[in-house]
């Protein structure tokens, strides 16, 4: 396994939308191995295959708490069966946007279908934090971060922020 470096934003590959998954391959397996091992390390509750470069649809979740066992979800190609029309509102974070935080408004229930490691075609239905978690990550196969749910304001201020930022660590790299 590999921990692989995590894209942040602003960042054109962000915005790419992801082409489905042909088949649950060696590949596969091993991509999913590599991000839940990133995310693991980083630490993230959620991973998506763009944040590490890969435009294939694949994410990894855990939203275990730390004293928690682990329980990890690797997914290909999930899609959406159904969601509630309740909402819930969850301050919201992206190993993508390190140190940026937003309230966003998700529906509160889902059910979701995917292809798990074995290729298996499998359905599920969460709510609260895994279902805000999956919903996170599934977004990011469309090009979409959760800054894009909240006002233009915010967005442009928290990507101002994080461009600065990038240009300190290229300069501070370059000397
Ligand atoms: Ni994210």
């Amino acid at each position: 396994m590999a921990v692989l470096p995590i894209i942040v934003a602003p960042d054109r590959r962000l915005k790419v939308k992801c082409a489905p998954v042909k088949a649950v391959d060696a590949d596969i397996v091993r991509l999913m191995a590599n991000m839940l091992e990133t995310m693991y390390l980083a630490p993230g509750i959620g991973l998506a295959a763009p944040q590490i470069g890969v435009t294939k649809r694949v994410i990894v979740v855990d939203t275990a708490g730390k004293d928690e066992e682990r329980k990890p979800y690797k997914m290909a190609n999930p899609e959406l069966l159904g969601v509630s029309a309740e909402t819930w509102v969850h301050e919201e974070g992206c190993l993508s946007l390190p140190e940026h935080y937003a309230d966003v408004e998700r529906p509160e229930r889902i059910e979701v279908r995917y292809l798990d490691e074995n290729g298996k075609q499998c359905q599920m239905e969460a709510d609260g934090l895994l279902a805000t978690c999956i919903q996170h990550e599934m977004d990011h196969l469309d090009g979409l971060l959760f800054v894009d749910h909240i006002s233009a304001l915010k967005r442009n201020m928290i990507l101002r922020k994080l461009t600065k930022t990038k240009k300190l660590n290229l300069s501070s790299a370059a000397e």
